[in-house]
């Protein structure tokens, strides 16, 4: 990655002279959560949707917000170019404590850190991915963007090492989502995801998605969609915010339909891409 500027703790400076410290409770027990928050030709898209989901976070965590919005659009400001493409990670942890110990620390302040890289188009967008279920292994805070990210990890490798793009998340025979997406499945011609709750991230692709269909009047629902109507979807796509919205073309081996990215999404992706122009 460039040595581009980043922000961590009130300062801008050099990627590579961002450094925390080994007692960091984000580097000793993954005490911490984030948000990824694209910006289009400068302009940060859904913010404020972006913040209240990192307020949720926050609070889900029992860690104090260190910044208002208004500052925290201060703060984020000066990383974004208005001639890219960019996505901001911003990461908050509990900070730097004398010892470690589990129980939360007294006194510590939060470390804040930030960085925009460039959003670099994912490839399998025009051709579609592969995608491999698994039984969800993660815990009970789904809901909350926590940068202890290791069952998400553990589950997109093994979708990687079974030449897979991503891997879709089954729960008591539901499917949830992605190792790091939210799904979407045409059933019967209505496009339906799993409602909100613990057990996944509340997307905020997602949730312009549905705005979207409900706005162009296209039959959807958020509803618990069991593995096996998966299996009879027209089309699956994955989402968030970075890749957008992907068709799947294969899961579990087997082509979804004609094995090449539906009418649907094609449709959904032009009011998608539109919408993006329409805020920039
Ligand atoms: C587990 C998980 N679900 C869903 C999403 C999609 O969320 P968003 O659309 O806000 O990027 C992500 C994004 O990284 C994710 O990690």
């Amino acid at each position: 990655m460039e040595n581009k500027t980043v922000f961590l703790n009130g300062q801008y400076l050099p990627l590579n002279e961002a450094k925390v410290s080994v007692l960091d409770r984000g580097f000793l027990f993954g005490d911490g959560v984030y948000e990824v928050i694209p910006s289009y030709s400068g302009r940060l898209f859904h913010f404020q949707e972006h913040l209240e989901r990192l307020e949720n976070s926050l609070a889900a965590i029992r860690l104090a917000n260190p910044h208002t919005r208004e500052q925290w659009l201060d703060i984020l400001s000066p990383l974004l170019d208005v001639n890219l493409d960019q996505y901001i990670y911003l990461q908050i942890t509990r900070g730097v404590a004398p010892k470690r110990d589990h129980a939360f620390p007294e006194d510590t302040s939060a470390t804040v850190f930030a960085m925009c890289p460039v959003i670099v188009p994912f490839a399998g967008l025009n051709d579609g991915i592969k995608a491999v279920s698994m039984d969800d292994a993660r815990w009970k805070f789904c809901n909350v963007k926590a940068i202890t990210l290791l069952g998400n990890i553990l589950h997109r490798q093994e979708a990687i090492d079974q030449d897979c793009a991503e891997a879709l998340l089954v729960k008591d025979g539901y499917v949830i989502e992605g190792a790091a997406s939210n799904v979407f499945a045409v059933i019967d011609g209505v496009l339906c995801t799993p409602p909100k709750g613990n057990d996944i991230l509340p997307g905020i692709t997602r949730d312009v998605i549905l705005e979207i269909a409900r706005k162009n009047n296209i039959p959807c629902s958020e509803e618990k969609i069991p593995f096996a109507a998966l299996q009879t979807a027209s089309e699956i796509w994955v989402t968030s915010s970075t890749r957008e919205i992907i068709p799947v073309v294969e899961l579990d081996s087997k082509q979804v339909s004609d094995g090449k990215p539906g009418p649907a999404w094609h449709a959904m992706n032009l009011l998608f891409q539109a919408y993006k122009k329409s805020l920039s």
